[in-house]
């Protein structure tokens, strides 16, 4: 029978014949995979494995500071690096989805390239690939293969050159959560939502501006955290909000107002394949709706989407 405890004790101990004294590089997301595969490295091989974790300006509200403070709780050896105008730059102008995420995945390469050159002698890349990404991956168009079609001119940047170790690539996400547990992470990593790569840039209809992140990162703040204070976040599988290009007339003290409508989006699932919007309670809803539209400059409405996948997707690029 699988556990935690023995996965992690074999695992560790495999690692440290295959790794010995090399140096190891690993891009940290934020998110559960990169977070349990970091660990388990650095169980194995400590100060050796070297950890980049990049605020592409896309991320929630106060994301980026307060996982790297718990990464560095951890006792992992991580570099926060500030790319946030490189990806702005990247961005500008660009309304079409597809485009918008190989603008981000490019820029995510040239960064992660240059930080890797900055690690004398490292020898391996590590990747927090689950087994169903290995499965997706062959089927063409999954997370894994994406990093290397983003790469189609100029041939391969170094560091996807280096060796690759993916410890977790036998084990689907509930067993990535144990682990994750069996290693002592917090659960505000453990447990979160999945969030996209691409992050708020696919929750920003048409282009994106600094002012658009500000306003959605601020309205998000106030659902997720909303979901949270209600006891709402575990049975909710993914949340979100989307800053929608269409301004609606309101009217606010004596004033006629010309704002930014938000939509609101809450789904079950079990893989992100298909999905059932949640039924949050009507009471919680107004009561969020109220908060943003009276704490967020820019937004007077607020929608729900009430689309299940298929034939909607979860996000809306
Ligand atoms: P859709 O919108 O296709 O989303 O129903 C299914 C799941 O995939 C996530 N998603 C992405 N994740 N890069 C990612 O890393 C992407 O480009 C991307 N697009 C969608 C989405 O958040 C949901 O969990």
């Amino acid at each position: 029978d699988w556990t935690a405890e023995q996965f992690v004790e074999g695992t560790v101990a495999q690692l440290q014949e295959k790794l010995g004294n090399d140096k190891v590089v690993l891009g940290l997301s934020g998110g559960v995979d990169s977070s349990v595969a970091a660990m388990l490295i650095h169980q194995a091989i400590g100060k050796n494995l070297y950890c980049i974790f990049v605020d592409n300006g896309l991320l929630r509200k106060d994301e980026f500071e307060t996982v790297l403070d718990s990464y560095k709780h951890m006792g992992l050896n991580v570099k926060g690096v500030d790319a946030k105008d490189r990806f702005y730059a990247a961005l500008e102008g660009i309304r079409d989805p597809e485009l918008k995420r190989k603008a981000i995945g490019r820029t995510f390469i040239e960064v992660f390239d240059d930080e890797a050159h900055q690690i004398e002698d490292v020898k391996w890349l590590a990747q927090g690939t689950i087994y169903p990404d290995v499965i997706e991956s062959l089927s063409v168009n999954g997370p894994s293969a994406t990093i290397k079609s983003h790469h189609n001119v100029g041939g391969l940047p170094d560091f996807m050159k280096l060796q690759v170790v993916e410890p977790l690539n036998t084990l689907f996400k509930d067993e990535v959560r144990l682990v994750g547990r069996t290693l002592k992470i917090e659960e505000t990593i453990i447990g979160r939502h999945p969030f996209p790569g691409p992050g708020l840039a696919i929750r920003i209809l048409s282009d994106i501006t600094p002012q658009k992140v500000h306003i959605l990162q601020q309205v998000d703040h106030i659902f997720i955290s909303s979901l949270k204070s209600a006891g709402l976040y575990d049975d909710v599988w993914q949340a979100g909000a989307i800053l929608t290009p269409v301004q609606s007339v309101g009217v606010m003290g004596d004033e006629r107002t010309y704002e930014h409508v938000v939509a609101l989006r809450a789904v079950a699932s079990v893989d992100g394949m298909t999905a059932d919007w949640c039924r949050l309670p009507y009471d919680f809803l107004a009561d969020v709706s109220n908060d943003i539209i009276n704490k967020v400059k820019g937004v007077n409405r607020v929608v729900y989407d009430i689309s299940s996948k298929p034939p909607a997707t979860i996000e809306w690029e």
